[in-house]
């Protein structure tokens, strides 16, 4: 058959209210045109992120009940510990309560002044992390991820010159080597085998363990089984086992490629590594045999481990984003392309040329979706990344506007919806103004910042 449809139906249901025009034009003024300061509830389609919001599965639900919630030694965390290994095979696997908890906790033991930490593109939590420990972040992604139309099937890929150049000359400075697979930053873009065990061999060459944020471990593999030669027939769960048995350790968020509503882990071999991180988890999350989650989000990310490696869901999974960016693409709508695991990310700056940078074309992209289409999408350009510490303002690289997609979540017609929303959007394209800042805070102004339109 030609349609792949959605593998699972639907037991449990939410309603969606759906606003009018009027009604969404009085809730973005109050939200000063900020997406972040809606109710979730005045929302028709929220697109914010793929992060904590998948649908759980019916056996996700039953483990639920079953979450045992001892203080120490629980089956949900053993349940949960075995699952992990099945397929990130590491000695230690310490639970936290998300993916940055993970990131904080071993960053307080590799990181600190004169550290330098290189990966393929640190996501933004994990910049953070780095950087408040003193230590820095550096990015080392191939340059064709710069380019959005370049139509490279691994454009997450780290550029191992770079790479190998970095730790020959600052190597005493380096204490781990990461990569982000897929990589979010850059559109999540995956990570071939191939660069994944050249990385590790580099890595290995100059004494440095390899770390791997796996958050969307299961969708790199489907990329791999499905672009990188001699991968078509393998299972994803082998693929999953092969990138991960090349590396020292992980962090990982099960907020996302393990259908669970909250969680996360920090995997690793090394003993005493180990038991520096479990000295500081139960200092900041909990005992190690629940790390700050209850036994029962224990128990759903252990279902959920098994049902995110299987092939038809992640066949529908990457075809739901594909589909919406073929559809954009045949409007003439600028989008990253190849297009991603979890999103489809637009590019408004070329979108909406006629709104400089620094007028925010993302943020006037995002708000014209949901003013016309009560659409909620995520700006990730100049509003995010162009506040500089003196309060200066710089254009970001590109003025992008994520459309990630919750797992399990919407149909095909959800889909079907978000692109006649934006037919609406081409066809008012040229009266879409950009906006001003009027209310901002120190650090991370898109959260709370509070904007006017330009007349
Ligand atoms: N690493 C990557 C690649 C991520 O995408 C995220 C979260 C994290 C780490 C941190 O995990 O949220 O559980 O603490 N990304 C979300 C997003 C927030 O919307 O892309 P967390």
């Amino acid at each position: 058959m030609k349609t792949i449809i959605e593998p699972f139906r639907i037991k449990v249901v939410e309603p969606i209210r759906i606003t009018t025009l009027e009604e969404r034009r009085r809730l973005l003024e109050a939200a000063g045109w900020n997406l972040f300061g809606l109710h979730s509830d005045d929302v028709i389609i929220d697109l914010l992120t793929d992060s904590g919001t998948s649908a759980m599965s019916a056996e996700q639900w039953s483990a639920v009940m079953r979450g045992d919630e001892s203080y120490a030694g629980s089956p949900s965390f053993y349940r949960f510990e075995s699952a992990v290994r099945e397929l990130m095979p590491f000695r230690h696997v310490i639970p936290t309560h998300q993916g940055r908890a993970a990131e904080a906790i071993l960053f307080s033991i590799v990181g600190g002044p004169g550290r330098i930490i290189p990966s393929n593109t640190h996501f933004d939590t994990t910049r953070g992390n780095i950087e408040a420990t003193g230590a820095q972040a550096v990015d080392l992604v191939i340059p064709e991820a710069h380019d959005p139309d370049a139509q490279h099937p691994f454009k997450g890929n780290i550029d191992l010159g770079r790479l190998e150049r970095l730790l020959a000359a600052s190597g005493e400075q380096v204490p781990i080597v990461m990569l982000t697979v897929t990589n979010n930053a850059g559109g999540g873009q995956p990570v071939s085998l191939e660069n994944i065990r050249a990385t590790a061999a580099i890595a290995r060459r100059h004494g440095k363990p390899l770390f791997i944020d796996g958050c969307r471990f299961a969708e790199n593999a489907w990329f791999i089984r499905c672009r990188e030669h001699g991968q078509a027939g393998r299972s994803v769960k082998d693929i999953v086992r092969d990138m991960f048995a090349v590396a020292d350790g992980m962090t990982m968020s099960a907020k996302k490629d393990a259908f669970a509503n909250i969680g996360g882990w920090l995997a690793l071999n090394d003993d005493g590594l180990a038991s520096a991180a479990r000295n500081r988890l139960i200092l900041t999350e909990g005992f190690p045999t629940y790390g700050g989650l209850a036994g029962r989000d224990l128990e759903a990310i252990a279902a959920g481990l098994h049902e995110i490696v299987d092939e038809q869901y992640l066949r529908y999974r990457v075809r739901t984003n594909e589909y919406i960016g073929e559809k954009l693409i045949a409007l003439g709508v600028p989008i990253v392309r190849p297009v991603g695991g979890h999103a489809v990310f637009v590019d408004a700056r070329r979108f909406l040329p006629h709104i400089p940078p620094l007028h925010y074309p993302g943020q006037s992209l995002a708000v014209a979706l949901y003013e016309l289409g009560g659409i909620r999408a995520c700006e990730i350009g100049t509003v995010m990344f162009g506040l500089r510490p003196d309060g200066s303002e710089v254009a970001a690289d590109m003025d992008l506007v994520r459309l990630a997609m919750p797992r399990r979540v919407y149909t095909q017609s959800h889909a079907d919806y978000v692109v006649e929303v934006f037919e609406e959007v081409v066809r008012r394209r040229d009266e879409l103004r950009g906006l001003r800042i009027v209310q901002q805070p120190a650090q991370l102004r898109h959260f709370t910042a509070r904007f006017e339109p330009l007349p």
